[in-house]
């Protein structure tokens, strides 16, 4: 939510800082605006409602505005509309203090006042706008010294916030404060960046270091000097980055999303290798013992969006497998409910960016409690990652399309992996049953592949889909956790009504909206559920339902009963997830390229949401 960008070095940084908003426009994208300067000229701010694309145009890809330190910002609206007024960078009355941010900024209105008070005025409506003129107020306060003024004001905000701020007096020099929004720093041959995630400065350097709460820095003359909220100065390592930077490009795809859908072999692959050792699950990496998987009683699950139908698939997955009770919480919801936590209990945060607000506050409240927690994490050095006691890192690789999926799969092989060690280790299968379940995983990479080799009949169904107003996925047990994921799939990004049913369930209320021709997706991977669920698939054909079937080959009956109908290998069916999932995100991918719309980017999205 909202990308950042700095840059202060030898080259020209304003196409540096439009190349790495580029990378970072999933984070998001209603304005965009840029603050360069040149030695000790002015700084120029220029900036442009919608799209990158337009503030690309306004400064000739960034050619007309010279000088080699600068700031970027491309904008998701928390305060203010969006608009050219609201977007970032923001300034202070005399141009002396210039910033951009990230986050939110909670008790604004208070500062605002304060600020008035004192004489300053505001001409947007942003949290921004404020937080730029508390630091001018400071600065102004405590002789000049950048460090000084940025600490009080961080002393006075309450909320979230990655800051990246310019001073008039201090050419050359970018200082950045950080709480609770993600922000890391590149250094290379004399060169620094700052950026809000990994892609944007990948191109450039793989030597970051990140930026702890509550902690600032100084970029200037090629190095970095961090300060604590009392303004000491602290010590830190650079850490490598091993993602490469192709990864981070289209490569000859039309959207990132379809390029990623295709690179779930190999993350899936990466991932399984990661703690498969000689033919048996390890997780001496992931740092938890056999003696510990033993011991917790309870597993709590706590995510949001697709990373939260990972944790309603691993659900079935540990309670089948393990026969160990599992609970799994929206994150918004965990976080602000006063339950009764077991003490024994392992509290299993799963997030692809390691930044999502309310995850993070989740897992904050889980420690706080005193309970033992688990990051399955995708981006190496985020919050999740650093504050949880234990981390599974998913080998993704970076994810640019607002709408998940090779993280999505990543996450639940984490999720498989564990379920079954937690199995073994527990005594619920046997050691030959073990066997099998890994031999199962490893499996999955190649039927992942063979179903994107049949995409066109997908392509082909979804595209005759483009005009459906509403669309209802239902499904039994594990079925039902593919059908959550199959109907955000859909509707993030093609804009149509779809819900996803527990099939059981549609007779208490919903079956109400099947009209003629309603597209009815019945997924149907689970053979104890295979009946139950047809009968469901029935009960909305008889009035008027247009059926699809997504079942596993061999179930041929399904075609007396849908009218189009699409098969996945078969595996275990604790694992079928994994296969089932890979259909529904290319019909929500082609659904929304039939109808036009900006895949990779859909309306009000912004991927890393850290607000809550
Ligand atoms: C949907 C999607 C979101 C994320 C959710 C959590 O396609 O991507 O629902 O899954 O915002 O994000 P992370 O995993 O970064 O915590």
């Amino acid at each position: 939510m909202c990308g950042i960008v700095s840059y202060t070095g030898h080259s020209q940084a304003a196409p540096i800082l439009l190349d790495g908003l580029s990378k970072l426009e999933y984070r998001g994208y209603d304005s965009a605006g840029l603050a360069v300067r040149n030695g000790e000229n002015k700084t120029r701010i220029v900036k442009a409602k919608g799209r990158l694309k337009a503030l690309a145009e306004k400064t000739d890809n960034g050619h007309a505005l010279a000088g080699t330190c600068g700031i970027g910002h491309t904008r998701w609206a928390t305060h203010g509309e969006p608009s050219e007024t609201n977007a970032h960078p923001h300034t202070s009355d005399n141009g002396n203090v210039v910033g951009v941010h990230n986050g939110i900024i909670e008790n604004y209105q208070e500062l605002k006042n304060k600020l008035l008070r004192k004489g300053y005025e505001f001409y947007s409506s942003t949290d921004t706008e404020v937080a730029v003129k508390l630091i001018d107020y400071y600065y102004k306060k405590y002789e000049h010294t950048p460090v000084d003024a940025i600490n009080h004001a961080m002393v006075r905000i309450r909320g979230s916030y990655a800051l990246a701020i310019m001073f008039q007096d201090y050419p050359g020099e970018i200082y950045v404060a950080r709480k609770d929004s993600p922000m890391i720093i590149g250094v290379e041959n004399g060169d620094c960046y700052v950026a809000s995630d990994v892609p944007a400065i990948l191109k450039y350097t793989r030597n970051v270091y990140y930026i702890g709460n509550l902690e600032m820095a100084r970029l200037a003359n090629g190095t970095v000097t961090f300060y604590n909220l009392d303004g000491d100065e602290i010590e830190k390592k650079p850490t490598q980055i091993k993602w490469d930077a192709e990864a981070a490009e289209k490569a000859g795809y039309e959207h990132f999303m379809l390029k990623e859908i295709h690179e779930q072999p190999k993350a899936v692959q990466d991932t399984l290798n990661s703690v498969l050792k000689d033919g048996a699950i390890d997780l001496s990496s992931v740092g938890l013992t056999e003696e510990e998987l033993q011991s917790f009683s309870q597993v709590y699950i706590v995510a949001c969006g697709s990373a939260y139908h990972v944790g309603v698939a691993c659900q079935y997955v540990l309670e089948d497998l393990a026969q160990l009770p599992v609970r799994v919480d929206l994150a918004s919801e965990f976080r602000y409910r006063s339950m009764p936590l077991d003490p024994n209990g392992l509290v299993i945060v799963i997030s692809q960016s390691g930044e999502t607000a309310d995850s993070l506050a989740a897992l904050r409240l889980a420690k706080k409690k005193g309970l033992k927690t688990l990051g399955i994490v995708n981006v190496v050095g985020s919050s999740i990652a650093r504050e949880a006691d234990n981390v599974f890192y998913t080998l993704a690789g970076p994810e640019i399309a607002v709408a998940t999926t090779k993280a999505y799969s990543t996450q639940l092989i984490a999720g498989y992996c564990l379920a079954v060690q937690f199995a073994l280790v527990r005594g619920c299968i046997s050691k030959g049953r073990y066997q099998d379940l890994i031999s199962q995983l490893q499996c999955l990479p190649e039927q992942i592949q063979k179903i994107l080799d049949d995409k066109e009949r997908i392509q082909w169904f979804a595209a005759k889909q483009a005009n459906a107003r509403d669309v209802f996925f239902i499904g039994r047990g594990l079925d039902y956790a593919i059908s959550l994921e199959g109907s955000l799939k859909m509707k993030e990004i093609s804009y149509i009504h779809s819900e996803a049913y527990a099939a059981g369930e549609l007779k208490h209320g919903t079956i109400s909206l099947i009209e003629d021709g309603t597209l009815v997706i019945g997924v149907l991977t689970q053979s104890e559920l295979y009946e139950k669920t047809i009968s469901n698939m029935v009960e909305c054909k008889s009035r008027g339902a247009y059926l699809m079937g997504l079942t596993t080959y061999g179930n041929y009956n399904i075609e007396d009963t849908a009218s189009f109908t699409v098969y996945v290998p078969k595996t275990e069916e604790c694992f079928a997830t994994s296969l089932a999932v890979i259909p529904l995100q290319l019909m929500g991918y082609y659904v929304s390229v039939a109808k036009g719309l900006d895949v990779d980017k859909p309306r009000n999205l912004a991927k890393s949401v850290t607000v809550e």
